[in-house]
């Protein structure tokens, strides 16, 4: 497989009701919108040489075929897959099919909250978890991207 090169191509995927972050329980999401979050990404992005895809949707089936489109077009996957985290083997199974690297991300730490949302069906298979430091989570996940495709880009 050939490395990939900069600029470095991301696509950041949110997950169901994300795009009603800054309105939705505001007590664990915070009061920033999504529309903001991609702002900040892209005003990174733009920063440290990548270029951004930013997509969001409710279904589960939309989010498997905006996965798939990644294939040969972006060179890593940064995912909130939101509650598909803890039970969408459709969506695990299409992050392995396209076989990019994978960041996932989560706003609250889903450790320290209800059990069911400690399982991930994507963790095991994503380069890394980012979880818990609200919308600070997507531009971590943009740097840690770039400093990953950097490194396996070689010399
Ligand atoms: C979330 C955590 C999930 O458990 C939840 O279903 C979400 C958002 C987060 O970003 O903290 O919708 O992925």
């Amino acid at each position: 497989m050939t490395r990939p090169r900069a600029p470095w191509r991301l696509l950041v995927v949110n997950g169901p009701n994300l795009n009603l972050l800054g309105v939705r329980e505001t007590g664990v999401y915070g009061a920033v919108t999504l529309a903001e979050i991609e702002a900040r990404c892209r005003d990174l992005a733009e920063t440290l040489g990548a270029e951004l895809a930013f997509v969001q949707s409710n279904h589960e089936g939309s989010l498997v075929d905006l996965i798939q489109d990644a294939r040969g077009r972006q060179d890593l996957i940064i995912i909130n897959p939101a509650a598909y985290t803890h039970t969408s083997v459709a969506i695990r199974d299409a992050l392995l099919a396209v076989a990019l690297p994978v960041i996932e991300i989560h706003l609250s730490n889903i450790h320290r909250r209800e059990p069911f949302r400690h399982r991930s069906f994507v963790a095991d298979i994503a380069l890394g978890q980012i979880a818990g430091f609200g919308p600070d989570v997507y531009t971590m996940a943009v740097t840690a991207a770039v400093r990953h495709l950097q490194a396996a880009s070689g010399p």
